[in-house]
């Protein structure tokens, strides 16, 4: 790198325990592309998908961060074939299932943030389970956006907001969204080479840290998640004030 200045994105170190952000979010995006360079059915490409997301997860909270989110299915991912958005539900529900089994003896708290009215009721009773379970759990919290849309969500919180009669100033505004009582994320993540936010927490990425790669989803491992962060702790945070 240059000989002026230090490098920013130098990821070849190691992640700095004492200045981990306290909140990743993650744009799980790259599936479909994953499964048709090895031939496959999208729908694969969100199986293995799915694993990476339980493996991340893991290793957000072994680091010591607090919270997760990912984003899992858009409120515009309803345009897709049938097929392909049921297998994704399909993928979700176990995941749930799977999740009643084991958050209470891993400590890992669930939530759910979309419009959950919409999906199947099925799955609406699992995401109460899971509600119900994480609300004796303390510790790590992993956020699944389902059907959510950030402006779906602004929305909201601003009708919410007016009903209740409240003063819309941004502490009363934010109580009314689907993150309330979460931090905003210091750090946003999407692989799979696009370099877009497509409608995700709109709100709360105000003065996030951006961070893109090419790695798809299923790829995205242990290592390209230190890299992220480390890229992140290589930034300088001014929050529109000088140093
Ligand atoms: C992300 O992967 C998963 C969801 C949107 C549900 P994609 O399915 O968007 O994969 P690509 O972008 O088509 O490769
Ligand atoms: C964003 O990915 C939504 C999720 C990862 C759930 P998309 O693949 O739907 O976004 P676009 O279409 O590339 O903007
Ligand atoms: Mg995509």
């Amino acid at each position: 790198m240059g000989l002026l200045g230090k490098r920013k994105d130098n990821t070849a170190g190691q992640v700095d325990r004492s200045r981990l952000p306290r909140h990743i979010a993650i744009i799980m995006d790259g599936n479909g592309r994953w499964a048709k360079q090895r031939g496959l059915p999208r729908t694969a490409g969100h199986k293995v998908g799915a694993e990476t997301f339980r493996r991340i997860a893991t290793c957000c909270k072994n680091l010591g961060v607090e919270y997760l989110t990912v984003y899992a299915f858009s409120t515009e991912n309803w345009k897709r074939p049938a097929e392909e958005v049921s297998a994704i539900m399909g993928l979700l529900k176990q995941y749930m299932l799977e999740a009643i089994d084991t958050m209470e003896r891993d400590q890992i708290r669930l939530r759910f943030l979309g419009n959950l009215n919409a999906i199947a009721p099925e799955l609406q009773e699992l995401v109460e389970r899971t509600n119900e379970i994480s609300d004796h759990i303390r510790g790590f919290q992993a956020n699944v956006c389902l059907n959510y849309g950030g402006r779906d969500e602004i929305l909201r919180a601003a009708r919410a907001c007016a009903a209740a009669g409240e003063e819309l100033t941004e502490e009363h505004f934010s109580a009314h969204l689907y993150s309330a009582g979460i931090p905003d994320p210091e750090l946003i993540i999407r692989p799979g080479g696009e370099q877009r936010i497509s409608n995700f927490l709109l709100w709360q990425c105000a003065y996030s840290e951006f961070y893109f790669c090419d790695t798809l989803w299923p790829d995205f491992d242990e290592r390209a998640l230190e890299k992220a962060i480390i890229a992140y702790q290589g930034r300088d945070r001014r929050y529109g004030g000088v140093k």
